[in-house]
C-alpha cells in the first residue's frame, strides 16, 4: 500500500464538500478545495485567503475566498464534459500527501483528462495546474480557462467592483465590501496549441478559449499559472499577480514542480513520523501530518491557523484554543518558527484581548473565543441556530469559555521550556502571560464567609454544559497560568531591571502581590474514588448513557448542548474536558487518578469534537490501555483520509479539515507512543507501543538542536542529528 496517496474512484455529488476538505491543496496563504477545475458553485470550490475577513451585511464575518483561477472547462462537440453532468466511464481523484499535488483522471469516452494541480510550496502566491488531453475521437474541441468569478461563500458575497483585464496574462480585480480590500487574481498559460485562442470578459470571470477540431491519438496540454494577492499584501496586487503569473511561466511547469518539491522535501526531512507495522496507520499519519503541514503560516511572522484550516469558511477562519492546544506541539518540536508565529500572532492581538476584558467589565486579557485579524472576536451571541424553530440560540461560548487565556499562557510557557528560547517571552510573550493572570484576578469569585475562590459561571472545553461553575479544567488551567507569571521572575532573574520595569509599564506592582493569595485560594477540584468532578455538581446530572441520550434526538442534526439540548442535564459531555487537563498537565495527577477518571469518563463522552479522541488517546497511553489508545489513535489520524467529523451543529454545516486532530495524530505518536518530554532542558523517552506498531521514526528540535528519535519494542533512542 502506497502510504503517501489518498485515491478515490467515481464521482458521487453528495461526497463534493467532504472530497474538497479531503484533497486539499494549501501552502499557508492559502487553501484550493479539492474540486474538479470544471467545478461550478455547487461543488464547493474555493480558493480561501488566510487572514482576509470580510462581513457582508450583519452575517458572520468569515475569510474570503479569492476569483477562481484556476477555473477550465472543456467542451467536445458542443457537450460539456463535467464530471457532475456528463457521467463518465471513470474519475479518479488522487492526493499525493509527500509532495500536495491533487491529480484527477477522468475519461469522458471522446476524450480523457489528465491533470495535476498544487499550490506552491515555494512561492506563496503561485498556484499551478497542468492539464492534459488526450483525444479518443475525431471532433470539435473546446477549452475554456480563465479566471471564474462564481465564487462559494457561506455567508457572502464578499467581492464586489470586478474589473477584468485580458492580455498575455488574463487579470481580475475586485475589492472586499466591508474593509475595501482589494483582491486580485492573474492567470497565464503555457501551451502548444496551434491555433488563436480568443478572449473574453464578461459578468462570470475573465477567459480564453481554444477551439478546433481535434483528431484521435491527439494529446494537448495546457499549463496553468495562477496568482492571488491582496492589498494586505502589497500596495499594487494586480500587478504583484501578474509579475508572480509571468515569472512563473518563464521559469516553466517542471522548475516550478521541482521548487515545489523541494521545500516539501524540506518540510518531511524536519517532522515526518515514519510508523512500521500498520500501512493504515503508516498512511494516516502522513494524511495528518500533510494536512497541518499545508496550512502553516510560513509566508507570515504572526499569524495563526483557523479551526478548519484553509479548507474553507466554515467556524468563521476564526483562531480558537485549537491552535495552542493542538496545533502547536507539532510545530514547536518540529518547526518552532511556525510555533513562534502562532504565539506572535496572539501577541499582537493582546490590544484586543484587553478590550474584550474591559467589554465584560474585567481587567487584564480576555482573548477572542474565535479569533480574527487584530484579536477581534467572531463568536456571536448566538452560534447555533434551532432545527425546530429555525431561531438563533443564546450561547455563552464567547462569554464564559475563559480558559481561552490561559491556554495561551500555556503555549506560551512552553514555548520557552521546549525552545529554552525566552525572547517571545521579552517580545511581548511575558506581558500577555502577565495580562491573563489579571485577567483571572479580576475574574475570581471571592465568598465572605470562605478563604476559596471560585471561578464560577464558565463553559469549560464540554461545552454541552454551559454557565457552569469551578470546572475542574478551568480552574486548573488558571492555576498553571498563575504560576508561570510568577515564574517569570525567575526567569529574567539575570536581568530584574528589566522585569521591574516590565511591571511597571503595565501598572502591575499591586497585581504582582495578589497573585500568589489567587494561587493559594483557587478552589481544588472535588473528587471521588479518584475521578475528578468536571464541574460543581456534574456528579448528581441524571447518568443515563450516551445511547439514551441520543435516543432522544428529535432530528439527527439537532443541538446537544445548551439549555435545550439532550445532553445539557445529563453527564453525556461533548468531548475530553477533565481528561484533556491531564493530558496537558500530567504531572499535576497520579496514574490512579487518571486511570479512575479514564474509566468514568469516556463512555460518558461523545467525541462529538474532533478535539476530543486524541486527549482520551494520550492518557489511555499513561494508564496503559493501549487498545483503547490504538483505536482512538485512528480515529484522530484517519478524520480526513475518511472525510468524517460532523458536518452541523444544529443548521450551522461545520465541514472541514481538522487541524486539531492531524495535531492530536502526531500528539498521541510522538508525546503518547513514545512517551517524548522535554524536562529540565532534557529530552526523555518513555515508550508505550501498541502491539499494531513495531518502529516509530522521527525528527524533532529541542532547545535549537536536531535529533532523531528511534522507538521500538525494545526501547528508545534519541539522536542528536
Ligand atoms: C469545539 C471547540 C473547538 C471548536 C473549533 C467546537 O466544536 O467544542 O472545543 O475549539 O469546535 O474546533
Amino acid at each position: 500500500m502506497d502510504q503517501w496517496l489518498l485515491r478515490k474512484e467515481g464521482f458521487d455529488p453528495g461526497d463534493a464538500a467532504a472530497d474538497g476538505n479531503r484533497f486539499l491543496c494549501a501552502n499557508g496563504y492559502m487553501g484550493l478545495r479539492g474540486v474538479p477545475e470544471e467545478a461550478g458553485r455547487e461543488l464547493f470550490p474555493a480558493i480561501n485567503l488566510a487572514g482576509v475577513y470580510d462581513q457582508y451585511g450583519d452575517r458572520w464575518r468569515e475569510p474570503v475566498n479569492a476569483p477562481n483561477a484556476l477555473w477550465i472547462g472543456t467542451w467536445f462537440d458542443g457537450r460539456p464534459l463535467s464530471v457532475e453532468d456528463a457521467s463518465p466511464a471513470s474519475h479518479v481523484t488522487e492526493l499525493d500527501y509527500r509532495y500536495g499535488i491533487y491529480r484527477r483522471h477522468t475519461d469522458f469516452g471522446p476524450l480523457r483528462i489528465d491533470s495535476r494541480r498544487l499550490v506552491s510550496m515555494a512561492s506563496p502566491h503561485l498556484l499551478l495546474d497542468e492539464y492534459r488531453l488526450t483525444i479518443c475521437q475525431d471532433g470539435e474541441l473546446r477549452v475554456r480557462t480563465g479566471i471564474s468569478t462564481e465564487i462559494w461563500d457561506i455567508n457572502g458575497p464578499h467581492l464586489f467592483d470586478f474589473s477584468h483585464k485580458t492580455g498575455e496574462t488574463l487579470r481580475t480585480c475586485c475589492v472586499t465590501g466591508e474593509k475595501g480590500i482589494r483582491v486580485a487574481a492573474a492567470q497565464c498559460v503555457d501551451t502548444d496549441w496551434p491555433a488563436a485562442e480568443e478572449q473574453t470578459r464578461g459578468g462570470d470571470g475573465v477567459f480564453r478559449c481554444f477551439r478546433r477540431a481535434v483528431r484521435r491519438g491527439e494529446v494537448w496540454t495546457f499549463r496553468v499559472f495562477a496568482s492571488v494577492w491582496t492589498s494586505l499584501d502589497t500596495p499594487e496586487p494586480s500587478e504583484a499577480a501578474r509579475a508572480c503569473c509571468l515569472q512563473a511561466k518563464a521559469e516553466g511547469f517542471a522548475a516550478c514542480l521541482e521548487s515545489h518539491r523541494q521545500a516539501w522535501e524540506r518540510i518531511w526531512a524536519r517532522s515526518e513520523i515514519a510508523l512500521e507495522g500498520d500501512g493504515e496507520a503508516a498512511l494516516a499519519l502522513h494524511a495528518s501530518q500533510y494536512h497541518l503541514n499545508c496550512i502553516a503560516p510560513r509566508h507570515a511572522d504572526r499569524m495563526s491557523i483557523p479551526a478548519r484550516g484553509l479548507s474553507g469558511q466554515t467556524y468563521k477562519g476564526a483562531i480558537f484554543w485549537d491552535a495552542e492546544m493542538f496545533f502547536f506541539p507539532m510545530f514547536v518540536y518540529t518547526q518552532p518558527e511556525i510555533a513562534r508565529s502562532l504565539l506572535r500572532y496572539r501577541i499582537a492581538t493582546l490590544p484586543g484581548a484587553r478590550q474584550k476584558a474591559a467589554e465584560y467589565g474585567y481587567r487584564g486579557a480576555f482573548y477572542a473565543w474565535e479569533s480574527q485579524e487584530g484579536g477581534k472576536e467572531g463568536c456571536t451571541n448566538f452560534n447555533v441556530v434551532d432545527v425546530f424553530t429555525h431561531r438563533p440560540v443564546r450561547t455563552y461560548f464567547r462569554d464564559r469559555q475563559i480558559h481561552i487565556s490561559a491556554d495561551i499562557a500555556y503555549a506560551l510557557w512552553h514555548y520557552f521550556e521546549i525552545t529554552g528560547d525566552r525572547s517571545l517571552l521579552k517580545e511581548g510573550g511575558a506581558s500577555v502571560i502577565l495580562e491573563c493572570a489579571r485577567f483571572y484576578l479580576s475574574r475570581a469569585n471571592g465568598h465572605l464567609d470562605s478563604e476559596q475562590v471560585d471561578f464560577a459561571d464558565v463553559i469549560g472545553p464540554d461545552e454541552y454544559h454551559e454557565r457552569v461553575s469551578n470546572n475542574a479544567f478551568t480552574n486548573q488551567m488558571i492555576a498553571a497560568c498563575l504560576e508561570y507569571a510568577l515564574r517569570l521572575k525567575e526567569v529574567f532573574a539575570d536581568q530584574p531591571d528589566w522585569f521591574g520595569s516590565l511591571l511597571e509599564e503595565l501598572g502591575y506592582e499591586a497585581d504582582w502581590e495578589r497573585l500568589p493569595d489567587l494561587l493559594r485560594r483557587i478552589r481544588p477540584p472535588r473528587e471521588q474514588g479518584g475521578v475528578l468532578e468536571q464541574f460543581d455538581g456534574y456528579f448528581a446530572l441524571e447518568d443515563c448513557g450516551l445511547d439514551t441520550v441520543r435516543s432522544r434526538l428529535r432530528d439527527p442534526r439537532e443541538y446537544w448542548g445548551g439549555d435545550h439540548g439532550v445532553a445539557g442535564t445529563t453527564q453525556v459531555i461533548k468531548q475530553a474536558d477533565v481528561l484533556a487537563l491531564m493530558a496537558l498537565l500530567p504531572e499535576r495527577f497520579t496514574d490512579e487518578q487518571v486511570a479512575a477518571s479514564w474509566a468514568y469518563y469516556e463512555p460518558r463522552t461523545e467525541h462529538g469534537s474532533s478535539l476530543s479522541a486524541c486527549m482520551y488517546a494520550l492518557t489511555a497511553c499513561r494508564v496503559g490501555r493501549l487498545e483503547e489508545a490504538w483505536r482512538l489513535f485512528m480515529k484522530t489520524a484517519q478524520i480526513d483520509v475518511l472525510g468524517g467529523g460532523k458536518q452541523w451543529a444544529g443548521e450551522i454545516y461545520i465541514g472541514g479539515t481538522h487541524p486539531a486532530s492531524n495535531g492530536g495524530a502526531w500528539m498521541i505518536a510522538v508525546l503518547g507512543f513514545a512517551g517524548l518530554r522535554m524536562r529540565g532542558g532534557r529530552l526523555t523517552l518513555h515508550p508505550r507501543l501498541p502491539r499494531q506498531i513495531k518502529r516509530l521514526s522521527f525528527p524533532v528540535t529541542a532547545a535549537g538542536r536536531r535529533y532523531r528519535v528511534e522507538v521500538t519494542r525494545e526501547g528508545g533512542t534519541v539522536v542528536p542529528l
